[in-house]
């Protein structure tokens, strides 16, 4: 293995939204993982593809598999989370009418992320942007 990779998240974008995580989960197949961890890793990464697109200005997704462990980073440029604690309870969310009305904004993204994950690190900076490393323990 060593094999990483960077996936730009466009703001906005619904219809390539889920591109990513859909190459990512496709990588991780061809690479051999486990189809249990893997459905982790495609359910947090598409939960994080999400979140860049509906609630950032865009940003990216950087995928690093190492052996023993995968790592996925979203990183993004702005607007950040005021209150990350907040942003983490279950059921907590700023997404408008508009995007309830696709179907997103349950509040629920984060916390999967969190759930899903081994490790989950979250720091976010208002006016500057947010950034979350996940890892997934092979
Ligand atoms: N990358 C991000 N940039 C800015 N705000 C974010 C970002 N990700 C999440 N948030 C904030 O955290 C809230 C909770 O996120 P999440 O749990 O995924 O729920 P949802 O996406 O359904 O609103 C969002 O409503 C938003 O206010
Ligand atoms: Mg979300």
């Amino acid at each position: 293995m060593g094999y990483n990779m960077t996936f730009d998240v466009e703001s906005g974008d619904f219809a390539t939204a889920g591109q990513a995580s859909r190459k990512i989960k496709k990588k991780l197949q061809d690479l051999g993982i486990s189809s249990k961890i893997i459905r982790r890793i495609a359910i947090a990464g598409y939960e994080g593809e999400m979140n860049l697109a509906i609630h950032s200005d865009g940003g990216q997704i950087l995928l690093d598999a190492e052996p023993g462990v995968i790592t996925l980073r979203l990183e993004d440029t702005g607007p950040g989370i005021g209150n990350v604690d907040l942003a983490m309870t279950e059921g907590w969310s700023t997404a408008s009418d508009s995007v309830r009305e696709m179907g997103f904004g349950a509040g629920m993204g984060l916390p999967n992320m969190r759930n899903n994950a081994d490790g989950f690190e979250i720091t976010s900076r208002p006016g500057v942007g947010t950034k979350i490393k996940m890892t997934f323990d092979l």
